[in-house]
């Protein structure tokens, strides 16, 4: 009996404690209203008046924010070794200024920008969390656009992935048929390969290569999209 009523008291203070700290943090969390009103009762506090307002301020930010990111000797390096990168896969004739990419967990968008500035006019870059204007948030595991409508899926973050197989199955449904899925990772020596190569259910194996990209020692894996088995 008296143990039962200890276990009781503990689970008790356990939750006094537990609620305690939440409203402590609710508190210090909140802005006091006294803060609001000031002494003068004339006062406007000043809040957005639509949601352009506040759109508009969040810009701002935005830009200034990328002019800082995008002006560090690190972006710029990425961005024109991404650039030499597909511009070998342009020389493959895997890639046009019209074709309609998508890049798959793009980071901050280094690849993105570097396939803008070679002259691709349509490039989508996704990443789980958004860089806009380069990276549009979304899962790379669940993505957001219908099947077939890209020419050219690209990763360079498929070893990252924490389902590879679903990643891959929705690069390859987003890629038309003749379309090409092509990732860089590291470390891939020939087990892995054979592995990843076995992930696209849909494609055929173009070529694996060894390049260098963004001073990494990287390997290049190019699949062509086929037609789904029935
Ligand atoms: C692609 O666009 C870039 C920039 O506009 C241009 O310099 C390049 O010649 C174009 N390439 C082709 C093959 O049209
Ligand atoms: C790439 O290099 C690794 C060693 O780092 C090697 O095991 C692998 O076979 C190479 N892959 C290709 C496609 O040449």
């Amino acid at each position: 009996m008296e143990k039962h009523i200890q276990t009781l008291l503990n689970r008790f203070s356990f939750a006094s404690i537990t609620i305690a700290t939440i409203t402590l943090i609710y508190l210090l969390s909140q802005t006091p209203e006294t803060c609001l009103s000031d002494s003068n009762p004339n006062t406007q506090i000043r809040f957005p008046k639509s949601s352009c307002d506040s759109t508009h301020r969040e810009l701002v930010s935005i830009e200034k924010k990328n002019k800082r990111i995008w002006s560090t000797n690190d972006w710029h390096k990425k961005v024109t070794s991404f650039q030499q990168f597909f511009n070998e896969i342009e020389n493959l004739g895997f890639l046009g200024n019209q074709s309609k990419v998508i890049c798959v967990s793009a980071g901050a968008g280094q690849e993105v920008m570097a396939l803008s500035e070679m002259g691709v006019i349509d490039v989508t870059g996704v990443e789980l969390v958004d860089s806009p204007p380069l990276v549009s948030k979304a899962d790379p595991h669940n993505l957001p656009f219908f099947d077939g409508v890209f020419d050219l899926g690209f990763s360079a973050h498929f070893a990252e992935a924490l389902f590879p197989l679903r990643f891959v199955s929705e690069m390859e449904r987003m890629v038309r048929i003749g379309g090409f899925c092509i990732i860089v990772l590291q470390d891939c020596f020939d087990d892995d390969l054979k592995e990843i190569k076995g992930l696209f259910r849909r494609s055929s194996f173009v070529s694996a290569e060894n390049v260098s990209l963004i001073g990494l020692k990287m390997t290049r894996i190019i699949m062509r999209r086929i037609k789904s088995p029935p």
